[in-house]
This record gives C-alpha cells, structure tokens and sequence, in this order.
C-alpha cells in the first residue's frame, strides 16, 4: 500500500488539500495517508519550518501531497526560519529537480482569462522547470561595499549536469506531446545561460525527432500573453520558470487551477498546486481546491501508476467547470468545499 505524506502547511493549504483529499478517499485507491506540520505551521508547532519528523516522513512516502506555505507574520524571522525554507528545503533534500506545470485552458474559463477568448482557447502548454539550482541555492549573502553602502548578493549558476537532466526531462515530454521544445533563457546577458543553450543544445542530438528552438526570457514572457497557443513544452531555470509560470496561470483564467508535479530521478515527487497560501483569503473558505485536487491526479499519475484514476479526476474537474461550479477566483460564489463537492459529484 502507497504511503502519501500529507503536508498542508499554511494559509489556504489545509483548505485545499483537504479538498484533494476527499476526492482521493473516494476513490477508495488503498492510500495510506500520514500528516505533518511544514512552513510556519511547523515553526510553531516545532520551532522550524522543516522539522527532522516531517522530512523524515516525507524521505519515507511514496509520495508528497503538499498544501502552501508563507504567512507575513513570519516576515521578521532570519531567512532559514522562514516558511519558505520549508518547500525549497524539500525540493533539495528530496532531489526534486524536475518541476512540471502544465498550463491549459479548461472550457468555460474563456472570460476568466485575462487574455481574449480566441487567445486563450489555444493554450495547452508545459513547463519544465529546474528546481533545484539557479539563483535560488547559489551563495547569497549581504555585505558592505568599499564606500559603506549596504550591499546583497545571489549567485547564479548551474553546472552541465543539471542542465543535461532537466533538458533530458524537457525533451522526453516533448516528444510525448507535440514535439516541440522551447528552451528559455537569458543568453544574451547572462554566462550562465550561455552554458544553458549550449548544454540544451548538446542533449537535443539525442532526440531527433524533437524541434527544439531558444527564445530570451523577455520575449517569451510577451509571446505568453500575444500568441500562447504557439507553446508545446517550455523548459527553463528555477527563476524564469517561477515567474514564466505565474504569468501563464492568468492567461488560463486563475492560478487557482493549476497543479504541479516536482519529482526526482526515479519518478517519486512532490504534489502542489502553483498557487501561495494566500493568506488575504485564509481560513474565510473561499480558497478554489482545483489546483490541489489537480496536484493529487498528477501524483496518481507520475508516482503511484494510477493513469486511469487520475483521468477521472483530471475529467471530473473538468466537468466540474463545463457545469458552471465556480470559486471566487474564477468569477463564482462556491465555497472551497462546495466546489471539492462538485468535483466529487462528477466522479
Ligand atoms: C513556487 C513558489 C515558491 C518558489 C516559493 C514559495 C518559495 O513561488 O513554487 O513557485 O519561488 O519556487
Ligand atoms: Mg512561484
């Protein structure tokens, strides 16, 4: 039997995660389910964001369903106290280098978008995104400069071998989809990005049948908003892809819908939905569960081998939509319960 670490953290993460859970318990999948505190949740409860207990379950689960962390009142603790220490701790501990966020517009959400209808009808994209290097774990610090002034630092960087394993990950999705890869980068400023579309470039004599193209980051954030639908699978750096992945979540209507997959080298990951804890709507209910249920399929789906199950929820959820069931995010007036009630409806 699966073991699924349950994490729902802070601010909105318990409400969804919830959600995603009665969906799971309806399937009746045999799942065994454990929890434990993480973000600032944990800081309280245990003193760290990341406490040794909740780690060690995680490092034990087959997989992690995983809620949100952040609270401002947590704002003043040093950076390694902070909630956020919690999920980037993971991610490096659990080696989950490889975060995939598929963006596709469900039908319904056309007006939801914040693109035209015609626009974002055409939207079924990926990103890969690396999420263990970059700027994020590179060497940070403050200092003084040589006048006095107040000076802060973050290195970017990335060595052949995390870039040869995420565009590897890149590549295989794409050919399991339409055969087109984006490689996204800064390589007319940024060293690190040389190395990137070299390494990218290296890896893709083994995938012949994939097209591969490079595009800067400034100008692949304006084509997400003036010609979404020309995007198959999109691989980048940890930096680019967190804000490329915002951007795309409102040209699909709500960042309240989409799910994430971050998973290591044999396939065990992580499952959370793209979205923070919102703390301006938590606890009121108000929060959309779609992208936590829709986190849960993907964890069927990549860790546990459940395909089929996952469809009924991906379908579910999407049936949910074409029924009109909608949070607030998304124009509606459903309660975060009410709409894991119609999801389950549709199951
Ligand atoms: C995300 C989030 C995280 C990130 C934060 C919470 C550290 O924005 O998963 O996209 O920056 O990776
Ligand atoms: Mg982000």
């Amino acid at each position: 039997m699966a073991l699924i670490a349950v994490l729902p953290g802070d601010g909105i993460g318990p409400e969804v995660t919830a959600e995603a859970r009665r969906v799971l318990d309806a399937l009746a999948l045999g799942l065994v389910f454990e929890e434990a505190p993480v973000g600032g949740a944990a800081y309280l409860a245990a003193a760290h964001p990341l406490p040794p207990e909740t780690l060690a379950l995680a490092e034990r689960a087959d997989a992690v369903l995983f809620g949100a962390v952040g609270d401002p009142q947590f704002d003043g603790l040093e950076r390694d106290l902070r909630p956020e220490q919690a999920i980037l701790g993971l991610r490096k501990k659990l080696g989950l280098f490889a975060n995939l966020r598929p963006v596709r517009l469900f039908p319904g959400l056309e007006d939801a978008s914040a693109l035209r209808p015609e626009i974002a009808r055409e939207i079924d994209l990926l990103i890969v995104r690396e999420l263990t290097g970059d700027i994020y774990f590179g060497e940070k610090g403050r200092g003084r400069t040589a006048t006095g002034l107040r000076e802060g630092h973050d290195l970017m960087r990335y060595d052949e071998a995390e870039v040869a394993r995420i565009a590897r990950v890149g590549f295989e999705a794409a050919a399991k989809r339409h055969g087109r890869l984006l490689s996204v980068d800064k390589a007319n400023v940024l060293e690190t990005s040389a190395l990137w579309r070299e390494i990218v470039n290296e890896v893709s004599r083994d995938f012949r049948d994939v097209r591969l193209t490079h595009m800067y980051v400034d100008n692949a954030a304006m084509q997400l908003v003036r010609a979404p639908g020309q995007f198959d699978v999109i691989v980048t750096g940890n930096l680019f892809g967190d804000i490329l992945s915002d951007q795309a979540s409102m040209c699909v209507g709500s960042i309240g819908m989409l799910p994430s997959a971050s998973l290591d080298e044999d396939g065990k990951g992580l499952f959370e939905p793209i979205h923070g804890s919102a703390p301006d709507i938590a606890g009121q209910g108000k929060a959309n569960p779609c992208a936590a249920i829709l986190s849960a399929a993907m964890m069927l789906r990549h860790s546990l081998r459940m395909p089929a199950s996952a469809d009924l929820i991906d379908s579910a959820v999407a049936a949910a939509i074409a029924g009109g069931a909608r949070t607030a995010d998304l124009g509606g007036d459903l309660s975060t319960q009410a709409m894991g009630d119609a999801v389950l409806a549709q199951l």
